[in-house]
């Protein structure tokens, strides 16, 4: 049997790839558009692994998947594409309702279709797992309880509405239709591989490269904040325990506000490189205008998965966070390969 992997030539997704490897040697059917954010060199240590099978294309594209489903006798979807980043989805929404809503429903009706055909025992042996974020649930005040999984939808971003509407769908097609559905909602992921258009890689590599530190706002804002190894794990206890139907939160326990993150991180840095001439990175922070709609607070309560799976994440912020600053160190080809190109139109676009 196979699984097969949506988005997983990007962030999250290579290190869900790497992470079911190191557990298993159930092959892995790897579907990626390789959008702006998605890197094929993040998939290159598995190109002589006979389990990885990488295919160039589209959530959206129903033969192709079609296809796939019926080749490698899919058992279980794990579905990460999407376009992820908040400040893009504010500046050009298009490609966030293309994919994650409309290739969302594609996918679902490419499955629905295979999942019809299977015999009793495979059906019901068969899931597909969504993975969504917490950010569908809005903003909370600074005393409010963290979510649970009945906090109500509040998306504000294009790009949060994009998720919920995905979310909707897949719930509908589990009521609808009886496909075995699983859903995750997660907080901020950080780690190896990270596109360096998000706040920590951003502040990493222009920390090394003696650049502004961009800080939105006043830089209060909260983010609960968990080692993208934890979400991984925390995916496969979902995918093997989980409840049709049901939704699970995942956070790190680690609310921190932004301006904490940065300078947790600049303290690290000082240590692992520190600077020449004796300075301290903290001083490169700036601030700088900050995003429309920000939302202010997201926290989450991931006390149903601890409750019903026994998940709880093994990373503290501080060892995750020295983790993945060491491999920023340690993987200097990788940077400048994902640092050329249109990554500088983005970085133009946004920060001039
Ligand atoms: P990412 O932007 O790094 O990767 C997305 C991948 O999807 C890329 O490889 C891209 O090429 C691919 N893709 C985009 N459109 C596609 C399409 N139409 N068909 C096939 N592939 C396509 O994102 P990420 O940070 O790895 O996030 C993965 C998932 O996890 C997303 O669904 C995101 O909403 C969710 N999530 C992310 C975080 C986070 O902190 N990064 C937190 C919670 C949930
Ligand atoms: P980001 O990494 O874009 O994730 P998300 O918007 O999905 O939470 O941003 C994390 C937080 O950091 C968010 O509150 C926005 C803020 N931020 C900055 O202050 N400066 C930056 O340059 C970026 C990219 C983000």
């Amino acid at each position: 049997m196979t699984i097969l992997v949506t988005g997983a030539a990007g962030f999250i997704g290579s290190n869900f790839v790497f992470d079911w490897f190191s557990e298993s040697n159930e092959d892995i059917v790897s579907l990626d558009l390789l959008t702006y954010a998605g890197n094929l060199e993040n998939l290159s240590s598995l190109d002589q692994n006979p389990h990885h099978h990488f295919v160039h294309g589209d959530i959206g594209d129903y033969d192709l998947v079609s296809k796939l489903l019926e080749e490698h006798r899919i058992r279980a979807i794990i579905h990460f594409a999407a376009e992820s980043h908040v400040d893009r989805s504010i500046h050009g929404p298009r490609d966030f309702i293309k994919t994650n809503i409309v290739g969302t429903y594609h996918l679902l009706e490419s499955v629905r279709a295979y999942w019809n055909n299977l015999d009793e025992t495979a059906k019901k042996a068969f899931r597909f797992l969504h993975v969504s974020t917490d950010e569908v649930y809005g903003s909370l005040n600074e005393k409010a309880p963290a979510f649970t999984e009945k906090h109500p939808y509040q998306p504000n971003s294009p790009y949060s509405a994009s998720k919920a509407a995905s979310d909707y769908l897949v719930r509908a097609w589990f009521h609808t239709y009886g496909l075995p559905v699983l859903t995750t909602n997660c907080s901020n992921n950080y780690g190896p591989y990270h596109f360096p258009e998000k706040l920590i890689p951003l502040c990493i590599l222009n920390a090394l490269n003696g650049m502004p530190l961009p800080i939105y706002g006043d830089g209060q804002q909260i983010r609960d904040w968990l080692y993208v190894k934890d979400h991984c794990d925390a995916i496969r206890e979902v995918l093997a325990r989980g409840q049709p139907g049901e939704t699970y939160n995942v956070g790190g326990w680690n609310e921190k506000t932004n301006l904490n993150v940065v300078k947790t991180l600049c303290g690290i840095l000082d240590e692992l490189k520190p600077k020449a001439d004796g300075s301290k990175y903290e001083n490169q922070i700036t601030y700088v205008k900050d995003r429309p709609g920000h939302d202010r607070r997201y926290a989450i309560d991931a006390s149903k998965l601890e409750r019903e799976l026994g998940w709880r994440p093994q990373e503290t912020f501080e060892t995750g966070l020295r983790k993945t600053i060491i491999w920023y160190l340690e993987n200097d080809i990788w940077v400048n390969h994902v640092v050329s190109g249109e990554y500088q139109h983005w970085v133009k676009k946004q920060y001039s």
